[in-house]
């Protein structure tokens, strides 16, 4: 049962990349008010573009024989939406959560919530989308760590139902379950798990990610035979090379280089010789045109 004072109404998120973007669009769809915090004026309004574009799209999946209908939910989402370029500017005192959603760099993200922790009120819930660091690492020096919590979302965030609710060892009860009950307002399916590295799902995939290249490095199979077996073996919708290149490489390697340096003597995380290659070479996957295959009209292996 969710205390009456933790009912999340008010939400600051910080960033304005694909994950902030998406997860303000979800939450304005569902009558949340939401206050975006970027960097510049100019990352702002091509925020705003960005949520217009997709709430254009919800609308017309929700309302396809009604153009009226469709520009109304828009109009009534966006104004939901507001913007601010300084933490300074924003009234933290009105905030029920604020959801940090910027660069994956510890001390970036470290000082964030520290400037953030300064200006909030005491009921005020904060959490990160980190998808690589522990919230302990991020948490370690606040003050009020029962008040932290994992959202991480999953991209695209308006079409992907999961949110994994991450729970530091010191989250209350109170926190977890406000938090819960947020993400189901938003349409999302939000799972419990403890703060380990890679919380579950990248838990599970990426240490998979890394054996499928070691199994080519070792020469028991090739790429395309790789990809074929498992799609056709499991049902999953890419083998685990197309998978890589669509997270991006340079993407990938950070994060099993950080795992690594956090825990090297868990040889699950052993960075991997073909990836690092590849990254040096700029060849970081669809992003890039190439990198485990390569990206033309038609796709072909590399
Ligand atoms: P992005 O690169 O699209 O956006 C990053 C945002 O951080 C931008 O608004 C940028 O202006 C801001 N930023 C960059 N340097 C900054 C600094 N020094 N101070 C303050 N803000 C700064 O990144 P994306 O993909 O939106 O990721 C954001 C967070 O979400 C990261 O922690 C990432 O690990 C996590 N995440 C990403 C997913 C993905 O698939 N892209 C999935 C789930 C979580």
């Amino acid at each position: 049962m969710v205390n009456e004072s933790l009912k999340i109404q008010n939400v600051v998120i910080v960033g304005t990349g694909l994950m902030g973007s998406g997860i303000a669009q979800v939450a304005i769809e569902s009558g949340v008010n939401v206050i975006v915090v970027g960097r510049t004026q100019e990352k702002c309004i091509a925020t705003k573009t960005k949520i217009s574009t997709g709430l254009a799209r919800s609308a017309k999946r929700k309302f396809a024989d009604s153009a009226e209908t469709q520009s109304q939910y828009v109009e009534a989402a966006l104004s939901n939406l507001k913007f601010a370029t300084e933490l300074a500017d924003v009234n933290f005192s009105e905030s029920d959560l604020v959801i940090e959603a910027i660069v994956e760099n510890l001390k970036v993200k470290q000082k964030l919530f520290s400037d953030i922790e300064k200006v909030v009120s005491k009921k005020c819930i904060f959490a990160t989308n980190t998808s690589s660091f522990q919230l302990k690492d991020i948490s370690s020096k606040l003050g009020r760590q029962d008040n932290f919590a994992g959202l991480h979302f999953f991209n695209p965030v308006p079409a992907m139902k999961l949110v994994e609710l991450v729970r530091g060892d010191e989250t209350s009860e109170e926190v977890y379950n406000a938090l819960f009950s947020f993400c189901q307002r938003l349409g999302k399916t939000p799972v419990r798990c403890k703060d380990t590295p890679g919380f579950i799902v990248n838990r599970l995939l990426i240490p998979n990610l890394l054996d499928a290249m070691k199994m080519v490095e070792r020469g028991d199979a090739e790429i395309s035979d790789i990809d074929t077996a498992t799609k056709l073996g499991t049902g999953y919708p890419m083998g685990p090379f197309e998978l890589l290149d669509y997270i991006g490489l340079d993407t990938m390697k950070f994060i099993v280089d950080g795992w690594h340096q956090r825990n090297p003597e868990d040889d699950k995380f052993a960075p991997c010789e073909m990836m690092d290659k590849l990254v040096s070479e700029g060849k970081l996957g669809k992003k890039t045109g190439e990198g485990f295959l390569k990206y033309n009209s038609d796709p072909k292996r590399a």
